[in-house]
């Protein structure tokens, strides 16, 4: 059976205190909560990833890096590597993030090495997807969802490729108010699905695609609701511990 999972990507938000208490806060209500079916990760700035990680109790909670470098080590200024995020505690990266394509250039090619990297040092890769507006609109999302797959996905072994969580994030959702209705949501995820299927075979029936962009406390419920939607990338409302207990909570 495929894993529920809530994750909250932080972005460039939160000084290093105020994210160790966000992740204290967390820790606790989730601590306090009944069902504990739901696997929670957190995603801060590199800064904070090792803190994080000492304050929450892993058995429940882990923690996960929002990036990580093509390359494995050296002479690369500013860069992170994958095996630097997994010695400071993490246990998860997402690659992909329509912010680092869009702002920082990142292309299919770069993430297919990066999806690579963050699995030979036993990282997860939560690798995000998704269809810019004019891309929705022109009726293009397929298209486009399939390439962002077919390039960075299609040459793992499957034995690789069940490592990978997958999250559909279309932008035109993302930090805009304005979430995919369910069915726009379960359609893709479907068809993500499906493309995994005739790729990787039943693989693809253990694989965890969540859903993100706009994603709250409110809508969170029926956009889980769905067969193939399970769980959640979680950004403006993964910043304050209540609202992101209640997308917790919406399973
Ligand atoms: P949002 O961000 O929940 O603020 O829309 C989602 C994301 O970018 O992962």
């Amino acid at each position: 059976m495929r894993k529920k999972i809530v994750a909250g990507n932080w972005k460039m938000n939160k000084t290093f205190q105020e994210g160790v208490d966000l992740a204290i806060e967390i820790d606790k209500l989730y601590a306090e909560s009944g069902d504990k079916n739901v696997k929670v990760i957190v995603t801060p700035p590199f800064t904070h990833i090792a803190e994080v990680n000492k304050v929450v109790n892993n058995d429940l909670i882990s923690v996960a890096g929002q990036n990580c470098s093509t390359e494995t080590s050296g002479a690369y200024t500013g860069e992170i590597s994958a095996e630097m995020l997994w010695s400071a505690g993490a246990d998860a990266v997402i690659l992909g993030h329509s912010e680092r394509r869009e702002y920082f250039g990142e292309t299919n090619e770069m993430l297919n090495t990066k999806v690579k990297k963050a699995l030979e040092f036993n990282l997860t890769p939560i690798y995000c997807i998704g269809e810019v507006l004019a891309e929705r609109e022109s009726g293009k999302y397929f298209d486009v969802i399939k390439e962002q797959l077919q390039t960075v996905l299609f040459d793992l072994s499957v034995e690789d490729f069940s490592k990978v969580v997958l999250a559909y994030e279309p932008v035109w959702a993302i930090g805009t108010g304005k979430t995919a209705t369910p069915a726009q949501a379960q359609e893709v995820h479907k068809f993500i699905r499906d493309l995994l299927k005739e790729k990787f075979g039943a693989a693809a029936d253990n694989t965890s695609i969540l859903y993100g962009g706009s994603c709250k406390p409110d809508n969170a419920k029926e956009l889980f609701a769905n067969p193939d939607i399970d769980g959640g990338l979680i950004g403006g409302a993964s910043l304050k511990a209540a609202d992101f207990m209640g997308i917790i909570n919406a399973f």
